[in-house]
């Protein structure tokens, strides 16, 4: 669920704003997705992951949904996650709040360079961990998450930030890499979820995706959406009239 984020208007940092302008955006415009690397440094970026593990030793991390069950179809062979949702500002989630503030920062300044998007508010924040020992549960078929698009009908979601968290990650061994095919390129990017890495992707069509391999290691990773202020308020239009019609009252109101 969505939670309005008043993050545009602070002077940004002249470092971000110039990692924003001239990576960033021209990636996006360029090729769809733009990878950053060593993002915090090795003592932020510690300091997220042990927040992430402290979640997941304490059991906060839940099964993924999906969007509607298939009959016949294992939530597992879709996507073998495990998931919470957090704004940051929780206790004991601080250096997350803290990498979310300048992902916020880096979004801003791009968005203000991107097509006259507006991009005011975003998701609250999805930690991720594919989840391992997968290989025992289902032979064959470890934690992965199929070839899908995170937005496929305009639901506002305009871009996609992953976040990942693993040291000496080796996919080879680990597989867990994630796939994108760009719409209608005839080439593949495929990206190790390594330690202190920032992705962004536009999340809709142009960018199919898929979480390729089993991971039959445990993979952390931190996705957060940024919404198109426009296309979200028509979405919850929508919205609204479907849950108004499924209660029987009339879509007028
Ligand atoms: C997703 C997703 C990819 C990844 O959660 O929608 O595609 O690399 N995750 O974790
Ligand atoms: C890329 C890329 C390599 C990696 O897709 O542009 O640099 O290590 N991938 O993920
Ligand atoms: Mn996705």
């Amino acid at each position: 669920s969505a939670v309005s984020m008043p993050f545009i208007e602070p002077v940004p940092d002249p470092d971000l704003e110039r990692l924003a302008l001239e990576r960033v955006v021209p990636a996006l415009l360029d090729r769809g997705f733009c990878l950053l690397d060593g993002l915090l440094g090795e003592a932020a970026g510690d300091a997220v992951l042990e927040q992430v593990k402290e979640l997941h030793r304490a059991g906060a991390l839940q099964d993924g949904r999906l969007a509607g069950s298939v009959p016949g179809v294992r939530r597992r062979s879709v996507r073998g996650d495990k998931i919470a949702w957090v704004s940051g500002s929780e206790r004991g989630c601080e250096a997350v709040g803290f990498l979310l503030s300048l992902i916020d920062k880096l979004v801003s300044v791009c968005a203000r360079r991107l097509d006259g998007k507006v991009i005011r508010e975003r998701s609250k924040v999805k930690i991720e961990l594919y989840a391992q020992a997968m290989v025992a549960c289902y032979p064959g078929n470890g934690a992965g998450y199929v070839k899908h698009v995170d937005n496929p009908n305009s639901d506002g979601r305009c871009i996609t930030c992953i976040y990942y968290l693993n040291k000496n990650w080796n996919a080879k061994e680990h597989g867990g890499i994630l796939r994108i095919f760009p719409e209608g390129k005839s080439y593949v990017a495929d990206i190790k979820p390594l330690f202190d890495r920032l992705l962004f992707f536009w999340s809709d069509r142009r960018n199919p995706h898929e979480v390729q391999q089993p991971s039959y290691a445990t993979r952390y990773a931190i996705t957060v959406w940024y919404f198109d202020s426009e296309e979200r308020a028509e979405a919850k239009r929508r919205f609204r009239d479907l849950t108004a019609g499924q209660q029987g009252g009339s879509s007028s109101s």
